[in-house]
């Protein structure tokens, strides 16, 4: 059957956290008052295994799914993780791709190209040691970000996009050193505006630099333009520079919000299915998967929460949904 008589709209792209942990504590993600040294992550006996994450792959690779992205938590945390990429690139044509904050990047960059990854997007929110840990708490140089993201690139894991979650007063004055870096390089800048998922992270909207405004300060030095998508329901909006330098991307999803086209799903580490990023509830799909469920039953009950899927928060966002319980990004999957 066709995956759309299923689904009503396109899935285009699954988000797999693959762990909870992460050995940063990102202020906007893993606030380290909140995920101190008493907080419980997830036994190992709930997080899923690779058969499990694999066998999810194929129902919804059969469903329409193309992209695969691995994330977390900090993806690289989790063991053996070439041996989950292993498995999912013999799948087929999979977009197979990872998110990762690049601190253990250089010693596996290699060992992922070979096993089938294709590319890598790293987050780096400032070029400054100070503003660095300010950010993400980390206690190591950013020298160390940037000799990952060499290896990804002389492992052949492009292309390689960059990911700087902006947030005022900490990092605005990171920007432009970040632009001229990265311009030239082949690789894609993108600014993210810093967003109000989960509960922890204290978001305010004056915090949140828009992405207009980041536009504006690198066209005044470094000219711009704006291109259309390259996907239909790319989150980024891309510009060029006018020189033909390469380009930068921004993801305003508080000031633009992109809910109309979005085609993301998301995969927790212990087998939840959730439709929106700002998701108060899953659809445990665990249960099934170790109750004896088959494939067409995993199939049927994705295909009937997707398809009456209205999320679109971001374009909703007030003070009535301010006070939602929300699922934590560092487990739903950025
Ligand atoms: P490409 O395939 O490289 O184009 O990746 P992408 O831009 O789809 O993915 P990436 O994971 O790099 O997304 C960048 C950031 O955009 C994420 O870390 C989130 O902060 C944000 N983002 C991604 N998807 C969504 C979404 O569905 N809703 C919202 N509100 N934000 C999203
Ligand atoms: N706002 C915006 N982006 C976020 N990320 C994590 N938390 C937030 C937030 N509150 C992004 C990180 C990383 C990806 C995993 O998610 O920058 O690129
Ligand atoms: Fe870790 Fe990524 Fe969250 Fe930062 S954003 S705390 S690196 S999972
Ligand atoms: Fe999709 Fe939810 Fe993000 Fe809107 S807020 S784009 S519905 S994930």
């Amino acid at each position: 059957m066709d995956p759309l008589d299923r689904l009503g709209r396109p899935l285009h792209d699954l988000r797999i956290s693959v762990t909870d942990r992460c050995n940063f504590r990102c202020v906007y993600c893993m606030p380290k008052e909140v995920f101190g040294k008493d907080f419980q992550f997830l036994p190992r006996a709930e997080i899923l295994t690779f058969e499990e994450i694999e066998r999810l792959v194929r129902i919804f690779a059969a469903l329409g799914v193309k992209k695969i992205r691995l994330t977390g938590g900090e993806p690289l945390v989790r063991r053996d993780l070439e041996r989950l990429v292993e498995r999912l690139a013999l799948l087929g044509d999979l977009d197979l791709t990872l998110t990762t904050n690049g601190s253990l990047l250089a010693q596996k960059a290699e060992v992922l190209a070979s096993a089938g990854l294709r590319r890598v997007t790293v987050s780096l929110d400032s070029l400054d040691d100070a503003t660095f840990k300010r950010m993400n708490d980390a206690d190591f140089p950013v020298a160390k970000v940037l000799a990952g993201i060499e290896a990804a690139h002389a492992a052949g894991l492009a292309p390689i996009k960059i990911n700087m979650v902006t947030k005022r007063g900490v990092n605005e004055s990171s920007i432009l050193p970040m632009a001229r870096h990265f311009k030239g390089t082949g690789m894609t800048l993108r600014f993210i505006e810093f967003m109000d998922v989960g509960s922890t992270n204290g978001w305010r909207l004056d915090d949140v630099v828009p992405a207009r405004e980041i536009v504006a300060m690198i066209d005044s030095e470094l000219p711009l333009e704006a291109v259309g998508p390259s996907y239909r329901g790319e989150v980024a909006a891309r510009y060029r520079y006018r020189d033909g330098s390469g380009e930068i991307g921004v993801i305003s999803s508080v000031t633009q919000p992109f809910c109309a086209d979005c085609t993301r799903a998301r995969l927790s580490a212990d087998g939840s299915l959730y439709t929106c990023l700002f998701a108060t509830a899953g659809t445990d799909l665990r249960a099934m998967l170790r109750g004896g469920a088959t494939d067409d039953e995993i199939t049927t009950a994705i295909a009937n929460v997707w398809r009456v899927r209205t999320d679109r928060y971001s374009e909703i966002r007030s003070d009535q949904t301010a006070g939602l319980h929300k699922i934590e990004m560092s487990f739903i999957g950025g």
